[in-house]
C-alpha cells in the first residue's frame, strides 16, 4: 500500500477551508492508502501562541478530525511532538537547505507581514520541518490545499538534494490536490484562515454561522437585488461547490445570473446545505468531547506505531550522513 502523510496545525478553530481543502479529502483516502495524519504542534508555535491553551487545542483538533472520518482504527492520527525524530530530521535538512529557498516561500512572506513583531527562525524554517514530517515516513502522496503546494515542491527538492549527496533514501512525494479550489475567507479576498479571522468554523453555533454567511462578500459588481449576479466571481458560490456538485448548483447558477434570486436567498440555501452536510460531524464532535480518554488513547497508539517507522528511517539517515557508524 502506498503511504500518505498530511498535517494540520492546532492553532484554533478548524474551518470549512481546512475541511474542503484537506480533511474531507483525507477521510476519503483512508481505506486505499496507508494514511498518516499529524497534528503539528511544533509548527503551531512558530507564531504567537498561548501555552495554557495548547493541550486543549490539540485535543479539539484530534476530535474534529476523527469526527470528520479519520477513524483511528483505519488510519494513524498522532501529535508531531510525540515522535521526536521529526525535529531531529529537520536539523539534518536545515544543513542542506539554502536560506534563500526558505525566504522565497509565499507563506513565510505572508506570515512575516502578519507577525512583524515575531519573525523567528522557526517561521522561516517551517517548510524544513514540514519536509521532515513527510520524508520521515517516506510518504508517496501528500493531500493538501493549494496554499501548501509550494511547501511540497520544496520537500521534493530537499529529498532530491539529500539523495544526491548521501545516496538514494527518500521517494519524491507528490501532491494529491483537493476537488475544491482554495477557499477564500468571508471577505472574498484573502484565503480563509484562522489568523485572518475570516472563517466559518466547523463547530461554531448555528446562529453565528448564519450571521457570518449573511454578511459575507459575494459578487461585488452586483449592487442591487435586481442586478444579474455572476457566480464565477462569487465566493459564496465557490464555497457551495464544496457542499453540492456543480450540476446540482446549475439552477442556482441560472437564477443568480437572471436575478431570480438575491445573494441573501443564495446564502440561505448554502447555509441549509452546509448545516445538513455538517450535522453528523457536529454530533460526533459532541460525543467525542465526552469521551476524551478514547481520543487520547487513539493518539498514543498512533504515535507508537509512527515512532517505529520514524526510528528506523532516522537510523538510516544517521548511517548515511556518517553521524553514526554503519552497523
Ligand atoms: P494548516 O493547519 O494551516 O492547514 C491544514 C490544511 O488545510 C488546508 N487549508 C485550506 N485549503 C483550502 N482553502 C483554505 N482557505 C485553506 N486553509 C487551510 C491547507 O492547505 C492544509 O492542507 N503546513 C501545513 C501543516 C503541515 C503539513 C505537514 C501538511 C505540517 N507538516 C506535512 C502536509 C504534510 C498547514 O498548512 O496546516
Amino acid at each position: 500500500m502506498k503511504r500518505i502523510f498530511s498535517g494540520i496545525q492546532p492553532t484554533g478553530e478548524i474551518h470549512i477551508g481546512n475541511y474542503l481543502g484537506a480533511i474531507q479529502n483525507w477521510a476519503s483516502l483512508i481505506d486505499d492508502y496507508d494514511c498518516i495524519y499529524c497534528i503539528v504542534d511544533y509548527h503551531a508555535i512558530t507564531i504567537d501562541f498561548d501555552p495554557g491553551m495548547m493541550q486543549s487545542r490539540i485535543m479539539e483538533t484530534a476530535i474534529i478530525n476523527i469526527a470528520c472520518g479519520l477513524d483511528p482504527d483505519r488510519c494513524s492520527l498522532f501529535v508531531q511532538s510525540h515522535v521526536p525524530e521529526h525535529t531531529e530530521l529537520t536539523w539534518i535538512f536545515n544543513c542542506i537547505t539554502p536560506i534563500g529557498e526558505l525566504e522565497r516561500m509565499t507563506q513565510f512572506k505572508d506570515k512575516s507581514k502578519q507577525h512583524r513583531h515575531n519573525i523567528n527562525i522557526g517561521l522561516l524554517d517551517y517548510p524544513a520541518l514540514q519536509a521532515a514530517d513527510i520524508l520521515l515516513y517516506k510518504a508517496h502522496f501528500v493531500p493538501v490545499g493549494e496554499d501548501q503546494f509550494q511547501h511540497v515542491e520544496l520537500t521534493r527538492e530537499i529529498a532530491r538534494k539529500f539523495n544526491r549527496r548521501f545516496g538514494e533514501t527518500f521517494p519524491e512525494p507528490q501532491v494529491l490536490p483537493p476537488d475544491t479550489p482554495r477557499i477564500l475567507g468571508l471577505d472574498g479576498k484573502k484565503k480563509m484562515s484562522k489568523s485572518m479571522n475570516n472563517y466559518v468554523g466547523l463547530t461554531e453555533p448555528e446562529d453565528e454561522i448564519w450571521e457570518k454567511l449573511r454578511t459575507a462578500v459575494t459578487d461585488e459588481a452586483r449592487k442591487r437585488r435586481t442586478d444579474p449576479g455572476n457566480p464565477d466571481r462569487c465566493n459564496i458560490f465557490t464555497i457551495h461547490t464544496g457542499f453540492k456538485s456543480r450540476e446540482d448548483l446549475e439552477a442556482i447558477d441560472r437564477d443568480c445570473r437572471e436575478a431570480a434570486i438575491g445573494c441573501v436567498d443564495h446564502k440561505r440555501i448554502l447555509y441549509d446545505d452546509m448545516m445538513a452536510h455538517l450535522a453528523p460531524i457536529r454530533s460526533r464532535v459532541r460525543e467525542l468531547r465526552e469521551n476524551v480518554d478514547y481520543v487520547k488513547e487513539a493518539l498514543e497508539k498512533s504515535a507508537r506505531r509512527c515512532r517505529e517507522i520514524a526510528v528506523e528511517v532516522m537510523d538510516e539517515v544517521r548511517a548515511k550522513t556518517g553521524i553514526r557508524p554503519v552497523n
